[in-house]
């Protein structure tokens, strides 16, 4: 615990590492708040109670119950505490609501892919219960003066708080995704509690269904997105997704502060999931890890072919059609392709049939595992990212921070973290990757050749490399940055 706390925050997202997690949501839940909490503030989870996170938190203890709320089943307020490693832990509530939240399947979808039915009253209630916490209508006595969002699926907190006449705390809103909005029929309105007249252009209304994401950015206080270069993209057309003339009016409350990594939990020097450890004066030993990796995958096992790993959600967001494209002229350069991922059927099948037909050059893993990623990280030689549009991006960090050169489309996130190899660059010390403009097949697999020549230049892979390992991922400053807009939310100077 901080010893005098100067900000309360309940932090609200729909996943957590190590619980719940199926994407960079999951490590920015686990990795900002120990951040925020390092600068003194007290800053809480609020987490839907998925049979994951109730097995997986400590010392829960019952502290509210809610029963006058009869859009929703009866639910219990849980505190509890979760683990994050040996001296790491964080405070969370969990809502335990059987009736929403204990089934199989994933966080949104169930095991074939389709969204859960009862989604809307789901993260309804997630967003009521950060209302309700954030408000003199509490039932406990910890109050944070600031609800900070995450995503669609606490997108109705803000609005909630609106129409509530009493006390209640400054909102901010995070987007990690303007892809994902949350849009439901318009009579999900009325059952989730909102008043009617909130389903307007001014208020949660989007083309005539009830958006939670628009909701939260209509209301918040304040925006944050997860990349300066993404705040600015999504003002307009296209990646701003129908809402870029809401984000535009609302330009001056809307901050891009870049993610960081959680620096401890991705460091090649103590990451258990290695076959070898390894660290910037340590190069050599990053071999072990290539090897490993092409045993482990069924790769031909040559130290010296270059190794390109993906580990995505294997969406049209990520590229990995245009990857697709692309493979057997990767593989004739030559060189090898790991890829871990999983999402969208049509894209799986396509890429078990890539390594079908190149056998020993093409390693393809469906699903997700969190060891193989880190085993990926280390063991590549160079990383690809085609992301057709990425808010931040965290594996692109990743591998510079494991000295896997990125190589990546120039939007979002990516463009703000990557520096593109040239002779300027390798010569300022800044060069730790390779950005590619226009997102093609031609432009991604110009970008590669490029990695490949350098590749084989010993002396400027190496600079590339350490260029990458020595950059300062860490969370500090972004942490400073969110406490500065929470302390301006408050009026604070
Ligand atoms: P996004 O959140 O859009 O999926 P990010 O790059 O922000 O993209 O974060 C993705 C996170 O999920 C990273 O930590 C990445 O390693 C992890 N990840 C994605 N797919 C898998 C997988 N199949 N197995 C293990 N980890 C995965
Ligand atoms: C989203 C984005 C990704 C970002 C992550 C964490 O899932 O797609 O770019 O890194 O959220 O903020």
């Amino acid at each position: 615990m901080p010893s005098s706390p100067e900000l309360r925050v309940l932090f609200i997202t729909s996943e957590v590492f190590p619980l719940c997690k199926t994407g960079g949501l999951g490590d920015v839940s686990a990795a900002l708040p120990l951040a925020l909490r390092a600068l003194h503030n007290d800053v809480r989870l609020l987490l839907p109670g998925y049979p994951q996170v109730l097995a997986g938190v400590k010392y829960k203890s019952k502290v509210a119950e809610f029963s006058a709320l009869p859009q929703f089943p009866p639910t219990t307020l849980l505190s509890a505490r979760l683990s994050l490693s040996k001296t790491e832990h964080l405070p969370v509530f969990v809502i335990d609501c059987p009736g929403l939240y204990e089934r199989a399947g994933g966080p949104y979808m169930d095991e074939f892919g389709r969204d859960w039915p009862d989604n809307a009253l789901r993260f309804g209630l997630l967003s009521k219960i950060g209302a309700i916490l954030a408000s003199d209508a509490s039932p406990i006595a910890w109050r944070p003066h600031i609800a900070h969002c995450n995503d669609w699926q606490s997108g109705l907190t803000p609005a909630y708080l609106h129409f509530h006449p009493g006390k209640k705390a400054a909102t901010l809103m995070t987007i990690h995704n303007l892809a994902f909005q949350g849009v439901f029929p318009p009579g999900s309105v009325v059952q989730l509690g909102l008043p009617p007249h909130s389903f307007s252009i001014n208020g949660v209304e989007y083309y005539g269904n009830l958006s939670f994401l628009k909701a939260g950015l209509y209301y918040a206080g304040h925006i944050t997105t997860v990349s300066p270069n993404y705040a600015q993209e999504i003002q307009s057309e296209p990646l701003g997704f129908g809402l870029q003339g809401l984000l535009a009016a609302r330009r001056r409350h809307l901050s891009g502060i870049i993610n960081g990594i959680d620096v401890n939990e991705w460091d090649p020097a103590s990451d258990p999931h290695l076959a070898q450890n390894y660290s910037s004066k340590k190069l050599a030993d990053k071999a072990g890890n290539k090897s490993a990796l092409q045993q482990h995958m069924e790769l031909t096992a040559d130290a010296d072919i270059p190794l390109f790993g993906v580990v995505s959600r294997l969406s049209h967001q990520k590229g990995i059609d245009v990857l697709i494209q692309i493979a057997p002229q990767l593989v004739k350069i030559p060189a090898q392709l790991v890829v871990l991922g999983s999402d969208q059927a049509q894209l799986e099948h396509l890429l078990a049939m890539l390594a079908q037909a190149h056998p020993g050059a093409i390693a393809v893993r469906i699903g997700f595992n969190e060891a193989l990623s880190h085993l990926v990280e280390a063991g590549a030689d160079a990383f690809l990212m085609p992301s057709r549009f990425e808010p931040c991006g965290l594996n692109q960090m990743y591998s510079q921070r494991y000295g896997t050169p990125p190589i990546v489309h120039a939007t979002g996130g990516l463009a703000d973290t990557v520096v593109d190899c040239t002779p300027q660059t390798l010569a300022d010390g800044s060069a730790s990757g390779f950005v590619f403009d226009t997102m093609s097949a031609e432009h991604l697999l110009a970008a590669i050749k490029r990695a490949v020549a350098a590749y084989h230049d010993k002396k400027t892979w190496q600079r590339l490399q350490k260029n990458g390992m020595a950059k300062d991922f860490s969370w500090h400053a972004s942490a400073t940055a969110y406490q500065r807009i929470y302390h301006s939310l408050i009026g604070k100077p």
